[in-house]
């Protein structure tokens, strides 16, 4: 029987025996859980309850009584403060387990003890691997500094962020110089409580192949103003890396970074990145891989996979974004369909199809389900489709649609192992079978992990459509 909450005293000593999905650490005390922050598998810890419901609490650390082997010395000074790097106290080689069993847990609770979780395949870099950097920025409110970083754990309060070891360190020299020159320029910081201030975010699209950046400074103002526009065109003309700037208008009061309309002040209004030996571009609103070195990895693995069971199939690439997985594909493809809503990224990919004589694919804008929709209407179908959701999954309706259009396989890409069990689960009650999940680290440090399910359609039954489009 599981303990009663109120028998759990408010200090106790517990050893943590996993990572939750949010990288706490997760200690069982006949049943219950503890979710302790800060805290590794192994580690022997005095803690003292801060919340108590039914079935688990929150506690936080007093004292290590005995820590995990497996701690090592975070890299980052500023890692206890800063909320992006969850797990870098953690030995490199260890986190890639608990990933693996983050993945499990997932399967276990929401889909299917039998799904076979391979080894995590460890990112090829795990310091400066971070594509796309997102800095809000601030300001001190008597000496009027401009502060530039990460949200503290929890909050909305602005770490100054001068050193970050999981970007490039060329993004460092780009942010500091945005800091001293905005300030110098009377350019203000943005203020989320009153709304008031000029810079609110600086984003910055990192290429590794190439050693460019492309820097977007988004204000919260109608139109971009003479200071703005002079820190864009200075800080072009002052970095030989930098290979364009823009400005991004959002005077709105969301939580959107980015708003609707870019201007390009100075240079290219896209970076390029190399993947599976073709280079792509990269736009202001693109979606790109935070990771290209895991990402190749994974492009690699899935070509070969494809490569060795399939002679130049039909794919559906869905979700696409710049066509990468398309344009990977092309060459083992008799053809390649794709559907992707952000128009600017399906028009980049159609330019880096042209420039590498790529004929055999099929570009769309627009919402992957209605496509779907309309394509099953057609009596299209595809050997092979590549599912590559936001976040939040797939919706019912499209996995219905996944399921007629596909003939052989679906090749389900996810860096959610919670909603990527959901729909593995539907799918499997649909008669699929899932063959094994590959995961591979894209996001060392923290407690995210990337996951390609490989799903065989041998045995479906296809589905009626609940909700027509
Ligand atoms: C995880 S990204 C994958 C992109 C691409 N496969 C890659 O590897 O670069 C998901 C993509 O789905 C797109 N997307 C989100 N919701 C969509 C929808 N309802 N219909 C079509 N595309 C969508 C996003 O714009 C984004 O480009």
């Amino acid at each position: 029987m599981q303990i009663n909450k109120n028998d759990i005293p408010d200090e106790l000593t517990l050893e943590i025996e996993k990572l939750s999905n949010l990288g706490l650490g997760i200690a069982k005390l006949d049943g219950y859980v503890v979710f302790v922050p800060n805290t590794c598998p192994g580690d022997v810890v005095k803690v003292k309850i801060c919340k108590k419901n039914k079935s688990y609490a929150n506690a936080d650390v007093i004292e290590f009584v005995e820590p995990s082997s497996n701690r090592v010395e975070p890299f980052c000074k500023m890692q206890k403060v800063c909320g992006a790097c969850q797990l870098q106290y953690i030995d490199y080689e260890a986190q890639l387990r608990y990933k693996k069993e983050i993945v499990q847990d997932a399967m276990r609770s929401i889909c299917s003890s039998n799904i076979e979780v391979r080894n995590v395949v460890a990112s090829p870099i795990i310091k400066e691997y971070r594509h796309k950097i997102q800095y809000p920025i601030g300001q001190t409110k008597e000496s009027r500094r401009i502060l530039a970083g990460y949200y503290k754990t929890g909050s909305h309060e602005l770490v100054n962020i001068k050193h970050c070891p999981i970007q490039p360190s060329e993004c460092d020299k780009i942010i500091e110089y945005i800091r001293e020159n905005a300030q110098k320029l009377g350019i203000s910081g943005y203020n989320e409580k009153s709304h008031n201030g000029e810079l609110r975010h600086v984003v910055i699209r990192a290429s590794r192949a190439f050693n460019k950046y492309l820097v977007l400074l988004v204000v919260n103002a109608g139109k971009i103003s003479k200071k703005v526009k002079q820190l864009a065109e200075n800080l072009y003309s002052d970095f030989d890396s930098v290979c364009g700037v823009g400005v991004n208008i959002n005077n709105k009061k969301t939580n959107l970074i980015l708003g609707e309309i870019t201007e390009f002040v100075s240079g290219f209004d896209f970076v390029e990145e190399n993947l599976c030996d073709k280079t792509f571009k990269i736009g202001a609103k693109t979606f790109f891989q935070v990771n290209p070195a895991t990402a190749d990895n994974i492009f690699r693995y899935i070509k070969d996979y494809i490569k060795n069971n399939f002679d130049k199939p039909s794919i559906l690439d869905a979700y696409a974004g710049i066509t990468a997985f398309g344009i990977c594909l092309s060459d083992i493809a008799s053809k390649v369909v794709s559907i992707e809503e952000v128009e600017d990224s399906v028009e980049l990919a159609k330019i880096v199809a042209k420039e590498n004589d790529i004929n055999n694919i099929e570009f769309h804008s627009g919402d992957a389900g209605q496509f779907f929709s309309k394509e099953t209407l057609l009596g299209r179908q595809f050997q092979v489709t590549i599912l590559d959701p936001p976040r939040k999954g797939c919706s019912v309706n499209s996995l219905d649609y996944a399921l007629k259009l596909t003939r052989d396989k679906i090749i389900y890409v996810s860096c959610n192992p919670a909603t990527l069990a959901r729909d593995l689960k539907y799918l499997i009650e649909h008669g699929a079978k899932v063959e094994y999940i590959q995961p591979f680290d894209m996001f060392p440090h923290t407690y995210h992990v990337e996951s390609v399910a490989i799903i065989d359609l041998k045995n479906v039954q296809i589905p009626e459509q609940k909700l027509p489009y």
